[in-house]
């Protein structure tokens, strides 16, 4: 008796194991991306700018290779905003890769709009950007694409990863 309610209860401890492995992978999956003005300092000079979750360089987007990935971009800026997803080439699938009045209508301020992302080929690191007017000046952000799941780097595996993002805060 006593035994099977040891059973039934650690059989519960792995069932929420897993709900709560299963819930931290889906949520990687889905990114909010808030475009907002923030204030940023570099070089003794302060400024507001326009940011996505108030960072500057924007967060880094991480996948495997063959993953779908959704980003939630909610525009709370003065202006129209799209983002586009440099180097992803979404097979089939180009209503929301970014580019304004082409494959997509602006996002409008106080308005958002989900993007679907589809990591079909791509694998390494690539990066988005607004793909909107002056925008692009200071939105922007890396995509870390790794192998797919289960399979290995096609070289030795690195000790640490550092993405380093070239960009001119001054414009
Ligand atoms: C913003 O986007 C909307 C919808 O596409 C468009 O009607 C409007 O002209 C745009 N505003 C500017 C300033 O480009």
């Amino acid at each position: 008796m006593l035994s099977g309610k040891r059973n039934s209860a650690s059989a519960l401890h792995i069932l929420s194991l897993l709900l709560l492995f299963l819930h931290c992978q889906a949520s990687s999956h889905n990114y909010h991306f808030v475009v907002k003005e923030a204030t940023y300092t570099r070089l003794c000079s302060t400024k507001e700018i326009l940011t996505v979750n108030g960072k500057f360089p924007g967060p880094v987007l991480q996948a495997h290779k063959g993953d779908t990935i959704y980003v939630n971009v909610h525009n709370n800026g003065r202006y129209n905003i799209t983002i586009h997803w440099h180097g992803v080439k979404q097979p089939r699938y180009p209503w929301s890769d970014g580019p304004e009045y082409i494959t997509q209508c602006p996002i409008q301020p106080g308005h958002k709009f989900k993007q679907k992302i589809i990591f079909s080929e791509e694998e390494g690191t690539i990066w988005w950007h607004a793909h909107s007017d002056w925008s692009r000046a200071t939105v922007y952000g890396a995509i870390i694409v790794y192998p797919k799941r289960g399979a290995s780097y096609p070289f030795p595996q690195p000790h640490e990863e550092v993405p380093i993002i070239l960009g001119n805060s001054s414009s």
